[in-house]
């Protein structure tokens, strides 16, 4: 399986994981590896730059021939006004949020034909800051609605191959991503949660496993949202 954004948070909360079960894990992110298994192969590419993300590919279909599933995790968020968030950064955001999904979705779905599972599936990861609309953060829900779109119509147009496409829209994880946010912003979020307490890792594996595996082979189109929150 490949997993984006496996560096720090949860992507490489879940690549230790899937590596603990036994599956090849393929990674990437802009610095280094932060993991070491036998089992991993990291990538360590900008994955807005559509050349590197074509050339990890390329290495890819060399070396493994194939992938059975995809997560498309890796992703940053920012927490501003929109009278104050420069232009600049709405569209970096879209370009790591959007675009890289679109771009890797389209590479990876050459790869996930050649698998032998009679379904594979490609994995979204999005926000409930989507449904809940939070002011502050127009730029990244905007973004990750625009996910959860694609994920809606790419399960359409890949269904033909065999390919699931769904999404997972987390409520609060604490990573690096989310360090810095302010208590009042986090206790806000929680307030809205019907399971009054904050996602851990345990809670989000079992349905991304699921997501990702053939359990789930009748899933598509689907974005669900942890911790309760319509
Ligand atoms: N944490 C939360 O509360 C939360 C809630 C809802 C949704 N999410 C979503 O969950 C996903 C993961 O978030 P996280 O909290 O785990 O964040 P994180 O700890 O900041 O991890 C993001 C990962 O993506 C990589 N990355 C970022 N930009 C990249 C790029 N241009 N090219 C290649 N790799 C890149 C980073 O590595 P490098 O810096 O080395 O590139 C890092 O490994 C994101 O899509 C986020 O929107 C998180």
């Amino acid at each position: 399986m490949l997993i984006t954004g496996t560096r720090t948070g949860i992507g490489k909360s879940l690549a230790e994981y899937f590596l603990q079960r036994g599956n090849t894990v393929i990674g990437c992110s802009r610095r280094s590896s932060s993991i070491e298994h036998p089992g991993y192969r990291h990538f360590e590419l900008d994955l807005t730059d559509s050349k590197q993300l074509k050339r990890m590919f390329r290495s890819i279909r060399q070396e493994f021939g194939h992938l059975d599933s995809v997560v498309n995790n890796a992703g940053t968020a920012t927490m501003n006004h929109f009278m104050l968030t420069p232009e600049e950064t709405t569209r970096n955001i879209f370009e790591i949020n959007f675009f890289a999904v679109l771009a890797c979705s389209r590479e990876a779905t050459k790869l996930l034909q050649k698998s032998d599972q009679a379904s594979t599936s490609i994995l979204n990861i999005s926000t409930v800051a989507v449904p809940w609309s939070l002011d502050g953060q127009l730029v990244y829900s905007a973004s990750k609605s625009a996910v959860e779109q694609a994920t809606r119509v790419m399960s359409k147009e890949l269904s033909a191959f065999g390919i699931r496409v769904n999404a997972l829209g987390l409520p609060i994880v604490r990573t690096v991503l989310t360090r810095t946010l302010p208590e009042e912003a986090r206790a806000n979020a929680l307030a809205r949660q019907t399971i009054d307490r904050m996602c851990e890792f345990d809670d989000l594996v079992g349905p991304v496993e699921f997501l990702t595996s053939e359990q789930s082979g009748f899933v598509t189109g689907e974005t669900i949202y942890l911790g309760g929150v319509r």
